[in-house]
């Protein structure tokens, strides 16, 4: 991260009248949420098959909803870190900004973005398996729970592999991907579709890349700039160089 780099990063930032962040587990590493594929992720440490597909959850419901159980009450104890609150202002601040995340954490909205495009559903929702209820928050439902409408079991409200994104989420994501004159791709390792397209299509499509992530991706390959640094400091500065030029788009 140069000053050079931020300032141009800050400068396309101003320029352009749609902007998309596009968000992965590395956004909320820096508040302590584990990622799913770094050292220490989650998928090192657990079996994918065991935990996040629908097979799993029918063989054995009560082991997906322990862990489930584990990962809600971790997120009681973590915070939108300072990254967060650029994003949050960035959204509020400009009609053209759009979120789309990947995450299921809901630090952005407890950010302050009331409207981001959630691909992959939330840790803090579980839905019925037959009805349409939901049950919003992160208290604990227990070890196999049921739905107060109709009686049938409640599982977690987020996607699975081998299930499809809320259809809604992904038609609007990528159409904000194909009209975007600017994606900022922050904190994924662009390696899960559908959302892994969204940083091709939007290159496609005449939009510049900015990627912000320590690591290399196979998104790096074609970024216009890369930060290869963690989102929070890095998006601090994008955000104090866009105020210096441009104090009254706030942003
Ligand atoms: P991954 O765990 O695959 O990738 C996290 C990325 O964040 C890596 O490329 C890291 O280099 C980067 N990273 C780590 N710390 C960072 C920091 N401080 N700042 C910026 N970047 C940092 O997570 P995702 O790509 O989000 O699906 O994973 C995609 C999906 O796979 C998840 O949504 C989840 C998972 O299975 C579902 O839950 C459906």
């Amino acid at each position: 991260m140069t000053t050079e780099t931020i300032e141009r990063a800050a400068a396309w930032l101003a320029a352009a009248r749609c902007v998309v962040a596009s968000t992965g587990a590395g956004m909320s590493a820096e508040s302590g949420v584990p990622t799913f594929r770094d050292e220490a992720g989650l998928w090192k440490n657990f079996n994918v098959d065991d935990y996040a597909t629908p097979q799993a959850f029918a063989r054995d419901p009560q082991k997906v909803w322990a862990w489930y159980r584990w990962r809600r009450s971790n997120l009681a104890n973590v915070q939108p870190h300072a990254g967060h609150a650029v994003i949050a202002d960035w959204v509020r601040g400009h009609a053209g900004f759009h979120l789309i995340t990947q995450n299921v954490d809901g630090l952005h909205e407890r950010a302050g973005v009331p409207s981001a495009i959630e691909l992959h559903g939330r840790l803090d929702v579980a839905r019925c398996t037959a009805c349409p209820a939901r049950v919003k928050g992160l208290s604990d439902l227990g070890e196999d729970p049921r739905c107060t409408q109709c009686g049938a079991r409640l599982r977690p409200g987020v996607v699975w592999f081998g299930e499809s994104l809320p259809a809604d989420a992904l038609q609007r994501a990528f159409e904000l991907a194909r009209s975007c004159e600017l994606m900022m791709v922050i904190g994924t390792s662009g390696t899960v579709q559908p959302a892994a397209s969204l940083a091709t299509v939007a290159k496609n499509a005449g939009a510049r890349l900015i990627e912000i992530n320590p690591g290399h991706t196979p998104i790096s390959n074609f970024a216009d700039l890369h930060f290869q640094s963690g989102c929070r400091d890095t998006l601090v500065a994008i955000d104090e160089a866009c105020r210096r030029h441009a104090p009254a788009m706030g942003r």
